[in-house]
């Protein structure tokens, strides 16, 4: 369609509107009606770019809807005008691009905006990636990913918002809605994808793309709410996971992408399968070839094909032979041509290049600085932090103080490691040269020569102050890069350890996409930071923390567990009938013991039952007091209108200003399934001069104290709740409240 195909679509939209129609879907209708079957399956079918002339005839003929990972601007502008003004219909492309954590100015990683517990920022954070990517022609990312994760083995925790359902869900919204704005035809929105629907955290064993045994009460108490809470957001977009629900793979589960995600949750928008994941259900066992697994996608209601090439194979195959009906195919296509109109295409398919000035703009990178600082978790303080402005002589080492491209983590692939400023160059800006020594002592996590150790140990000993910069390479975790040992690799530990003999005050600074099991390496420092690979910005936040120019204010947003053995870990867990009240250390069992001596209760021998920190978990240079919650009544009917308010005094009683976040937690007593021993409920992130007390105060209304039951009802039962309004999940004590019928 040329321009006056555009305008005469436009023109019947507009008349239309008139006629209370939508006209969003007049105009649809109006297009859709013009195709023909092998241009609806085009619409269907998302490619990444091949050979330029194969692929702009592809364009030309149709047979694309979208393209992902073309990120150079001018080939976006000449694929664009071939779609527009050289196909038949003129129907525009969409550009799509894993812009996870920032496109240029790289963000901290997801789990590492989610331990800022600041949706606020969060929301500024993808703003500054929606313009940067924006500007080259995207407008389409694959995030927000707000799968739970639970078991920190599994590669992908990185890119989530953690262990817990609300903050996932916080964060995802947040995300949602500073891609897209509240216009997404904006020329700087961008449409967001939420992923991976669902239960992907789940895998089995932490083993990425592994099975997944989901019950109904834990899909609908856990692994669906951040997913309801992105359609919420108004997500334009969803996107099905690699795994199998209960040996179901997501992009054939019907139930899922219809009953729930259309018809319960209302989403109206696109819904794209994952990477070949259509194609995927063949080694699954599920499909016995390509043509059985496009029927079973088709009919279970993926709209587009990423990468698998099925549907451009075998759609119209199946549409000839009957299986599938046209009509299935226009409402498919409908929710692909209802995305580029919501998103403006028609009218603005070109970008305008002059815009890309907007890479690493100031107020970028100070929004990737304040995100890597409200990101990093303050685990221990003997003391030694803040350095202040005169620390004496400084050495910096380990293997992750002048990492440019590891700091960035996973998922960057427009990373430029150039505009990496690392802790290293950081701190050398802020005390100068002279007083910062630079011995890495490994050269990267993996490193297991050794042979730089003791030049970092011999350099220690001139030092006034070690500041040792350890954890993962971004390889090391992301998509397919799972664990099963969590302890720091190489020869870090060793590092460590002969550092400590020198007897210097040490900090540890973790970087990296997980948590790790870091427990030695922290014992033997005087304080520990841990920050979730901090992006382009890492250095600076890092600097800032550590001289005390800003005070951390980062919470835990997944358990960090004494070994590995002891994941899935998180807070919300179960009490079990045999809750340990004491347990035993291995190293202390007597010879020949009896096999109770031990205690009959739930815990590893070699680890106890306590995590290292728990979820929610982080200090500050100052100090907090929080005051007993108290409740607007002792009994609540499950039917009253009027929410129960919890609230309680906070006050600062350090010496310096700081942020702290106040976590809402309940606990059902009892109820007709086993409930969690604590389930966060809400939070808020507020600051306080030194001295200043708040209250603050929270509302719990009765669907908030519902679960679902084995059938996958939602249930509000009466009986005995615990609240608790707290800095971690693991502190305060609780006040109760009784729910009556
Ligand atoms: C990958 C990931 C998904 C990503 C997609 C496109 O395999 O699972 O999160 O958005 O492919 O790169």
């Amino acid at each position: 369609m040329r321009r006056s195909g555009l305008m005469i679509v436009t023109g019947i939209a507009c008349l239309s509107a008139y006629a209370g129609v939508p006209a969003l879907d007049q105009r649809v209708d109006s297009l859709l009606v013009q195709m023909t079957l092998t241009e609806k399956i085009g619409q269907l079918n998302q490619l990444s770019p091949r050979g330029f002339g194969e692929f702009a005839l592809a364009v030309r003929e149709g047979r694309v809807g979208s393209v992902l990972n073309e990120v150079d601007p001018e080939v976006i502008s000449r694929l664009q005008h071939i779609a527009v003004e050289e196909s038949r219909l003129g129907i525009p492309l969409v550009f799509a691009r894993d812009v996870i954590h920032g496109f240029r100015t790289i963000l901290p990683i997801p789990l590492g905006q989610a331990a800022t517990w600041n949706p606020t920022l969060v929301e500024q954070g993808a703003r500054v990636a929606a313009r940067e990517a924006s500007s080259v022609g995207i407008r389409w990312t694959f995030s927000p990913m707000v799968d739970v994760s639970r078991d920190a083995r599994w590669g992908r925790v990185a890119e989530s918002g953690g262990e817990d359902p609300v903050l996932n869900g916080r964060m995802g919204g947040a995300m949602v809605r500073g891609y897209q704005t509240d216009n997404p035809a904006d020329p700087t929105a961008i449409a967001a994808c939420v992923k991976h629907f669902a239960g992907y955290g789940a895998a089995e064993s932490g083993r990425d793309y592994n099975t997944t045994w989901l019950p109904l009460p834990l899909l609908r108490d856990v692994y669906f709410p951040p997913f309801e809470e992105g359609v919420r957001a108004g997500a334009l977009t969803f996107m099905t996971s690699f795994n199998d629900i209960n040996g179901v793979p997501s992009s054939a589960n019907r139930w899922l992408l219809q009953d729930v995600l259309r018809d319960e949750w209302g989403f109206d928008g696109v819904i794209v399968s994952d990477w070949g994941s259509i194609s995927d259900m063949i080694p699954a066992g599920v499909a016995a070839d390509r043509k059985e697994a496009t029927l079973l996608a088709a009919a279970a209601g993926v709209d587009i094909d990423m990468e698998g090439l099925c549907y451009p194979a075998h759609l119209e195959e199946w549409v000839k032979e009957g299986k599938i009906s046209e009509e299935t195919i226009d409402g498919m296509v409908r929710n692909v041509l209802r995305l580029k109109f919501r998103l403006g295409l028609f009218e603005n398919p070109y970008t305008e290049i002059e815009n890309r000035p907007v890479m690493y703009a100031p107020e970028h990178l100070e929004t990737a600085r304040r995100l890597a600082e409200e990101g990093t978790v303050l685990l221990k303080n003997d003391g030694i932090l803040p350095l202040g402005k005169k620390p004496g002589k400084i050495l910096v080492t380990g293997p992750l103080a002048d990492a440019p491209h590891d700091q960035c983590g996973t998922w960057a692939p427009d990373r430029e490691k150039s505009r990496s400023v690392t802790p290293l160059a950081a701190l050398r800006r802020m005390y100068g040269r002279e007083a910062v020594i630079y011995s890495p002592g490994v050269r990267y996590s993996r490193d297991n020569s050794g042979d730089g150790i003791s030049a970092a140990v011999e350099a220690a000993r001139d030092a006034d102050v070690v500041l040792c910069f350890l954890g993962e390479e971004a390889v090391l975790s992301g998509e397919a890069h799972c664990l099963a040992l969590l302890d720091l690799k190489g020869r870090q530990r060793e590092l460590v350890e002969r550092l400590h003999a020198v007897g210097k005050p040490t900090v540890a600074v973790f970087m990296a996409g997980r948590p790790l099991t870091v427990g030695r390496e922290i014992e033997l420092s005087d304080a520990a930071l841990y920050s979730f690979h901090g992006g382009t910005m890492a250095g600076p936040a890092l600097a800032n923390i550590l001289s005390g120019d800003v005070n951390p204010s980062g919470k835990l947003p997944v358990t960090m567990a004494r070994l590995t053995g002891q994941y899935p870990m998180y807070h919300a867990h179960k009490n079990t009938g045999r809750p340990p009240f004491w347990s035993v250390d291995i190293d202390d069992i007597p010879l020949e013991a009896e096999q109770t001596s031990t205690g009959c209760t739930s815990y590893h021998l070699d680890a106890g039952v306590e995590p290292l920190y728990p979820f929610g978990y982080g200090l500050s240079y100052t100090e907090f007091e929080f005051g007993t919650p108290t409740l607007s009544a002792q009994t609540v009917s499950k039917s009253s209108a009027v929410p129960l308010k919890v609230s309680c005094t906070v006050k600062n009683t350090g010496n310096r200003r700081g942020e702290e976040t106040v976590q809402l937690y309940i606990r059902d007593k009892v109820a007709s399934l086993a409930r969690p021993v604590k389930e966060l409920r809400d939070f808020v992130k507020i600051s306080l001069e030194p001295g200043e007390a708040r209250q603050i105060e929270m509302e719990l209304a009765p669907d908030r104290l519902a679960f679902h039951g084995l059938d996958g009802s939602e249930i509000i039962e009466p009986g005995e709740f615990e609240v608790w309004m707290a800095p971690d999940s693991s502190s305060g004590e609780p006040v109760t409240f009784t729910l009556t019928d």
